[in-house]
């Protein structure tokens, strides 16, 4: 089944002011290119043509002068403005109307690059019921600084709960910005409530897929950053200097 992507590239970037004070973060040098580029590439290569592309009002120019319709870049490229840095979970929202019912999507976050061929893991994701979702996870050092899975100790392809930036992480993985689901995510989204920090968390989307032990995963085999610290951001770059699109 050939599956749609969504790309998300709002949000308020705070953690990297003030070089995000100008400029939108997935907009920001990253090697040869722009941020955002190497996930419309990730998209490509795995095969994906129709993209939805989120960003906030201020940027969006800047996206469409860049990429134009996409087709330059091997995709077709469909815009849509998050008026507000209302979580992950909302930008989310947007992509209602562009997934179909029935459909199935990959939705990534634009901060966050790496080098895996997606195709295995939208195949894996392709055996699942329908209602069901899948993440992707990355062995990191510094797990509180993300989603934390907790595994389901009898069931070993499936995830009990994610926590969202723990003082004391369960594993030593972070659930990476590399999300598969389908149309059905819209009714979870209606669900929840805006966390502590105002937001609509995509964590407590996913946590509602766990406890209905409808959430698996797989592990990256390669490279991955969430390029949102300037300490991540300047490893990107390193890591990518010489990678030509
Ligand atoms: O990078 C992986 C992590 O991303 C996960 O491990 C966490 O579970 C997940 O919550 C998320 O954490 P962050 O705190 O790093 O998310 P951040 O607010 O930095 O936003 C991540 C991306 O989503 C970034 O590319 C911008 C986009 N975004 C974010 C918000 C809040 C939007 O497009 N709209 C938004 O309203």
């Amino acid at each position: 089944m050939k599956m749609k992507g969504v790309l998300l590239a709002g949000g308020n970037g705070t953690r990297l002011a003030p070089l995000t004070k100008l400029m939108n973060k997935h907009l920001l040098p990253v090697g040869r290119y722009p941020m955002i580029a190497y996930g419309i590439d990730r998209l490509r290569l795995a095969g994906i043509t129709e993209v939805l592309l989120i960003t906030g009002a201020r940027s969006l120019g800047l996206y469409a002068e860049y990429f134009e319709n996409g087709l330059k870049h091997g995709v077709r490229l469909t815009y849509r403005v998050q008026e507000q840095a209302g979580g992950i979970a909302e930008a989310l929202e947007l992509a209602k109307g562009f997934i179909l019912p029935g459909e199935k999507f990959v939705m990534l976050l634009g901060d966050n690059l790496f080098l895996d061929d997606l195709q295995p893991y939208l195949r894996n994701f392709n055996k699942q019921p329908a209602g069901s979702a899948r993440v992707l996870l990355s062995p990191v050092k510094d797990p509180h600084r993300y989603g934390v899975p907790v595994f389901n100790a009898e069931q070993s392809s499936k995830i009990d709960r994610i926590e969202e930036k723990p003082q004391q992480p369960q594993s030593q993985y972070a659930v990476t910005g590399i999300y598969m689901y389908d149309d059905a995510v819209f009714q979870w989204i209606e669900r929840i409530h805006p966390s502590a920090r105002g937001e609509l968390e995509i964590t407590d989307v996913n946590n509602l897929y766990a406890g209905e032990g409808r959430l698996e995963y797989d592990v990256l085999t390669q490279w991955w950053c969430d390029a949102g610290t300037f300490e991540s951001l300047a490893e990107a770059s390193l890591k990518m200097k010489n990678v030509t699109l």
